[in-house]
């Protein structure tokens, strides 16, 4: 039986709270080694009295000062984007959880699996602007990539063992979001409340209202096809409501296997933890005795043009979807600040990866420049906004 210690990146979110629920699950199997949060000191504090990790990170220094003096022990601190790349290549840790959001993630996934470690993705932003260089950095240190993200860790099953050849293609499924059978034109004038009431995931506000403009399932695509070295055309998406169906695999011979099971993160964190062991999860096994229905229908690109955005930036390729995701993520901030309008994000997406033009993905360094262009891109958009 395997320890795992984590270094658990993005410890006070969504993800971060529900990894510390399968730890805590699984005390034999997983303990933690380095806690990293952003702005929520006092979460970070609890679980670091909860957890007794040997280094933590913050955000700000003097958040750092805040802990030094309320910890009832003495771990290493730090802050800021150093203190991530202390947590995650930590020599405690063989284990690192990737669940910061953002981009803000990219160079610390890079790095841990640069130094051979384990990483567990759910910071999907790591492999949709990182894509290549994730890989690259994997197999030059040795590093092993797990997806976090429920469909991928269901493709993860599907995929394994099978010749890429008997593949004719995947499908992710989407919920929908909270405006799945709205029309357009409410869509278009929807509020940041009702794009923030997601109908069956818990999530954090920037994923949550990416699943509303169905962006969320366009990086997803494009982080499909970076971890299982898929070509555009083999991928697509089917929206499924009921969120239980995570992915399908359609083979040659026009069969398909379909992964089932509850829709809990905690699901596909223990998955990423624990593989290849399966170990009884967080939730019951899934009740088929219950009558069921579920429902499959094709996306409407026209009321969700953000899947279209994602699956044009993928077929350009290169730093097309940093370029996407980097202005994404200010439309995303300016929707939710209530700056722009819902219907403004897919606008924003559109202008920035059309405005700037795409170039072969080569270094780290070059992927944050063309995030920060289309960052200076996306706030010029938005700031020209009446
Ligand atoms: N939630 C889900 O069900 C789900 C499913 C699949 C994939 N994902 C992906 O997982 C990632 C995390 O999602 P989430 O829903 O857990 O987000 P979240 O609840 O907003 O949590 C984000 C975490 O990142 C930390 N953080 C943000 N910026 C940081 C920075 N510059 N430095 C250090 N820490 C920083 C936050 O710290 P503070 O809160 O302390 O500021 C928090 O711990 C995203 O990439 C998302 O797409 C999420």
């Amino acid at each position: 039986m395997t320890l795992r210690r984590l270094a658990l990146l993005g410890s006070t979110g969504s993800i971060g709270t529900s990894t510390l629920d399968v730890v805590r699950a699984h005390p034999d199997r997983l303990s933690v080694a380095t806690l990293a949060g952003g702005r929520n000191r006092e979460l970070l504090l609890a679980q670091a009295e909860a957890f007794r990790p040997r280094c933590i990170s913050v955000g700000l220094k003097d958040d750092a000062d805040w802990l030094r003096s309320r910890l009832s022990y003495t771990p290493e601190l730090n802050w800021g984007p150093e203190g991530l790349l202390a947590c995650a290549l930590h020599p405690d840790a063989d284990t690192v959880v990737a669940a910061i959001v953002g981009s803000a993630g990219l160079a610390s996934t890079e790095a841990a699996l640069r130094a051979g470690r384990r990483v567990c993705v759910a910071n999907k932003e790591s492999l949709v602007v990182g894509g290549a260089l994730m890989h690259a950095a994997a197999l030059a240190g040795g590093g092993e990539l797990l997806p976090v993200d429920s469909e991928h860790a269901a493709l993860h099953q599907l995929l394994e063992g099978r010749e890429p050849a008997s593949i004719r293609e995947v499908r992710i499924t989407a919920s929908g979001g909270p405006f799945r059978d709205w029309p357009l034109a409410r869509i278009q004038a929807a509020t940041v409340e009702e794009a923030l009431n997601h109908p069956t995931w818990k999530m954090g506000p920037k994923i949550t209202i990416d699943s509303a403009t169905l962006m969320n399932k366009g990086l997803e695509v494009i982080e499909a096809a970076v971890l299982f070295d898929l070509p555009v055309e083999q991928i697509a998406v089917t929206v499924h409501p009921q969120s239980q169906v995570h992915a399908m695999v359609g083979f040659r011979d026009g069969t398909y296997q379909l992964q089932v099971c509850a829709n809990d993160m905690k699901l596909p964190i223990q998955y990423a933890l624990l593989y290849p062991e399966a170990q009884p999860g967080p939730v019951p096994p899934y009740a088929w005795d219950a009558a069921r229905a579920w429902t499959f229908e094709p996306p409407d690109l026209a009321r969700f043009p953000c899947l279209a955005l994602a699956f044009q930036a993928l077929r350009e390729g290169g730093t097309a979807p940093a370029i996407l995701n980097a202005a994404n993520e200010v439309a995303v901030a300016a929707f939710l600040s209530r700056r722009i309008g819902f219907w403004e994000i897919q606008a924003c997406d559109r202008a920035a990866l059309e405005a700037l033009p795409a170039s072969p993905l080569t270094s780290l360094a070059q992927v944050l420049d063309a995030d920060a262009a289309a960052r200076r891109h996306a706030e010029g958009w938005v700031a020209s906004r009446p």
